[in-house]
């Protein structure tokens, strides 16, 4: 499987009157390796978080509880994604900025991600951010 644009992912979903059921495993509906995992929770109104892309990093993001949106770029155009159930996520590849924002009231933002943290992984400029996919020559969304 590619993944090389930003791309909504379901997972399974088992109704059950005694509550429902979601999962996902890694190389399936995750298409890549679970290196980590971390979650944000408790922001406040109005708050965003994430303006930045990976070099090389991979993330796979859920709204377990609440919603927020999440914007995707890179340069020119963007994608905006509304997460809000707790059986879908957003696939977000290498090379591509993203920031979240209009977080409800205690939501929950589930990130697993392919590789360990690492600050160096970082791109925390716009401008880099261009410069390496053209460098790359990759198409812009
Ligand atoms: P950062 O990725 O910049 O958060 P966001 O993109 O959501 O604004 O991380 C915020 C801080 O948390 C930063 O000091 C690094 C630390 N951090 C870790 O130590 N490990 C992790 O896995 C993550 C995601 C962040």
């Amino acid at each position: 499987m590619t993944y090389s644009q930003p791309e909504i992912i379901s997972l399974p979903k088992i109704l059950d009157e005694r509550g429902n059921l979601s999962f996902l495993e890694e190389n399936n509906h995750v298409p890549f390796p679970i290196e980590r995992i971390h979650w944000i929770y408790d922001v406040p109104g109005g708050q965003t978080r994430g303006g930045h892309a990976y070099k090389t990093g991979v993330e796979y993001i859920v709204a377990l509880s609440g919603s927020f949106d999440v914007v995707v770029k890179t340069g020119e155009k963007e994608s905006r994604f509304h997460l809000n159930r707790s059986y879908f996520g957003l696939l977000v590849p290498a090379l591509f900025w993203r920031h979240m924002e209009n977080f409800s009231t205690n939501s929950l933002a589930l990130v697993i991600s392919g590789n360990r943290y690492d600050p160096d992984d970082y791109i925390r400029n716009m401008e880099d951010l261009k410069k390496l996919r053209q460098d790359a020559g990759i198409d812009s969304i």
